[in-house]
This record gives C-alpha cells, structure tokens and sequence, in this order.
C-alpha cells in the first residue's frame, strides 16, 4: 500500500526549473532512498511532500491512515530532518525536544528519542559533534510521532564511525514501522538502508528500483583487469572474444605487456583460464558492476532525453 504518491510534480523558481517531472511512490514501512548529483532537484521534491514548499504542478497524495482523516494534519504525518539545519547555540539537547515536542497533539516520548539517539539532554547545540547535531535533527523528527520520516543527507559530513551510528538509528526507526524517505550521495547508504530508490537527474525520475535492480539495469557484468608478461597473440585475443562468456576483450597499449580488460558473465574466470593460463596473468583483479557505476550511468548529463538543464522556455 502506498503511504506517498507522488505524480508529475513540477517546482520551478521564475525561469529556473527545480523539479521538472517527477513521479513516485513509496510503500508503507519501507526505506526509500532518492539520490541524484548537486542541483538534481532532490531537497526540492522531499520539502513538496513535506509540505513546505507549494508545487508549482502534479500532485502529492499522502494516505492519512485509519486514525487520520479529516482532522489529521500534514505536520502530524510527516517529520523531517532538513539538510540545512541549525538552532540557537545555547538551547538544549532537552529544551529543543520538549519545544518541538509542545507543538503536537501527540509527542512521541522525547526522553526516549534521546536516550535511543545516544544525546545528553543538558549538552547546549553550540558543544555538539556534527554526529550528534544530525542525530539530535532525527530526534526532533521524530518528535511528533510521525508515520513518515524525511531524512535529507542526514550523514554528510560525517565520520565513518558516526555514519554507522545514525544508519543504525535509521534501522531502529524502519523497525519502529515509519516509512523514511531518504535523500543520500553514499551508494553504500543506499545499499544498506535502502529497499528501493528513485535516481533523479536534472528534475526527472531515471529509475526506481531496488539497489541489486539498478545494479543489473548497469549491466551487472564482471571484469578481469591483469596485465601479461608478454604482450598477447593475435590468436589468444581472438580465442578470448570467441568465449561465450566474454562480451569484450580490449588491449591498452604499455611499456612492457599493455593492461587487459575482459568484460563478460557466468563463470568468467574459469573460461578466460581455460584458453590463458593464470600463469601469464600478473595482478588479476575482478571488479564487479557497482551501485557507483549504475548511478554514473543513469545521472550521466549525456544519458536521456536532453533538454536544457535549469531554464524554463519561455
Ligand atoms: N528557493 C530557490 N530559489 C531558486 N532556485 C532554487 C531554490 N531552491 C532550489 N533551487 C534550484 O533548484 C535546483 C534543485 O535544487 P535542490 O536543492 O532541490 O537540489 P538537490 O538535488 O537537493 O541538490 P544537493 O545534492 O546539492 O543538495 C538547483 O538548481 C537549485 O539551485
Ligand atoms: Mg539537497
């Protein structure tokens, strides 16, 4: 069941195009990631289903639940973590949760969404790690008791330490069943977290789909990089292109013995041995098609339908 649909929306600012056409839709209880590069229209698309921007077109459907209707109010359903986010120095961990937590109906217990946050209630925002300032946002998120959290980078900028503290507390809030709609750049933070994933480019929709989805669309193709000893026969090149596991054989030119790259699939490895033996192999590697390759490849500004990026015809 869907708890968010969002359907051709539309933001621009004058002449400049923000979000040009996007549509999706996101499942309730499910971790649903966006990511897209610099300017992509991502922070744009999540404050539109926060309600804190008006779209210019298409329409945002939130689906209140059985304790919802006429009454239930957007600010009640949704939380949000912004990415740029900032209190006054002196305010408390505990006095910046009881404030937001004044403003619902329905406060989730505060002392508990710290204590689960790792946060001192008595620390002042000015003596804050940025670990514990982006958990302190989660917190104040999830104050309202909402049924959707919207997390936008919520770990950029931090150590790799840190990151895995806040992936964990975003664990615990999927397990707590509300629904996280997830702006990232880390494809490591997709593939963890993530159950699907919208790739936005230049304000459209390129692909939904699972992380191991997007992998495949990418080819999920294998590659053996070596370099040999003595530069290849004619014969063996030919030998290795024949392989029906092998869609590509390419040769780069060297000092010694030039690089050489097999792409294919199946059982890769075995079949490339079979005609070269691994002892004229010098520092094989086997790379695989990553979610790093599957995002260049759909935010790629030569990939799709090309218009001019930003500006409104007018
Ligand atoms: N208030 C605004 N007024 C004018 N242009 C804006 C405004 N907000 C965003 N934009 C423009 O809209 C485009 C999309 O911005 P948005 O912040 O949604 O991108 P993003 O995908 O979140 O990027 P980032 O990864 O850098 O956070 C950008 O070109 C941006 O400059
Ligand atoms: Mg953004």
């Amino acid at each position: 069941m869907a708890i968010i649909t969002v359907d051709h929306l539309r933001k621009t600012y004058g002449a400049r195009v923000a979000v040009e056409d996007v549509s999706f839709s996101v499942e309730e209880g499910e971790v649903f990631g966006i990511v897209g590069r610099n300017g992509a229209g991502k922070t744009t698309t999540v404050e539109c289903v926060a309600g804190l921007r008006t779209p210019t077109a298409g329409t945002i459907d939130l689906d209140v639940g059985p304790d919802g209707g006429a009454g239930a109010d957007l600010k009640e359903q949704v939380g949000v973590q912004l990415q740029e986010c900032s209190l006054p120095d002196k305010i408390r961990v505990g006095e910046a949760l009881s404030l937001y937590a004044s403003f619902y109906r329905r406060p989730a217990d505060w002392r508990a969404l710290a204590a689960d946050a790792g946060l001192d209630l008595r620390a002042s925002f000015a003596t804050l790690s940025g670990g514990q300032r982006q958990r302190l946002s989660v917190a104040l998120a999830l104050v309202g008791s909402p049924r959707v959290a919207i997390l936008d980078e919520l770990t950029t900028g931090l150590d790799p330490q840190a990151r895995r503290e806040t992936w964990e507390l975003v664990t615990r809030i999927r397990d707590r069943g509300v629904t996280v709609l997830l702006v990232t750049h880390f494809m490591e933070e997709v593939e963890r977290l993530c159950d699907r994933v919208a790739v936005i480019s230049r304000g459209r929709v390129r692909a939904v789909d699972t992380p191991a989805g997007l992998v495949a669309r990418a080819g999920g193709e294998q590659r053996l990089v070596f370099r040999t000893e003595r530069p290849l026969t004619a014969e063996q090149v030919t030998g290795l292109r024949a392989l029906p596991e092998v869609t590509s054989a390419t040769v780069e030119g060297g000092d010694d013995a030039g690089e050489v790259t097999i792409a294919g699939t199946g059982d890769l490895l075995s079949a490339v041995t079979a005609v070269l033996p691994a002892s004229l192999m010098r520092g094989l590697r086997m790379e695989r098609t990553t979610l790093d390759d599957a995002f260049l490849a759909l935010t790629d500004p030569s990939y799709g339908p090309s218009h001019a990026p930003s500006q409104e015809e007018s």
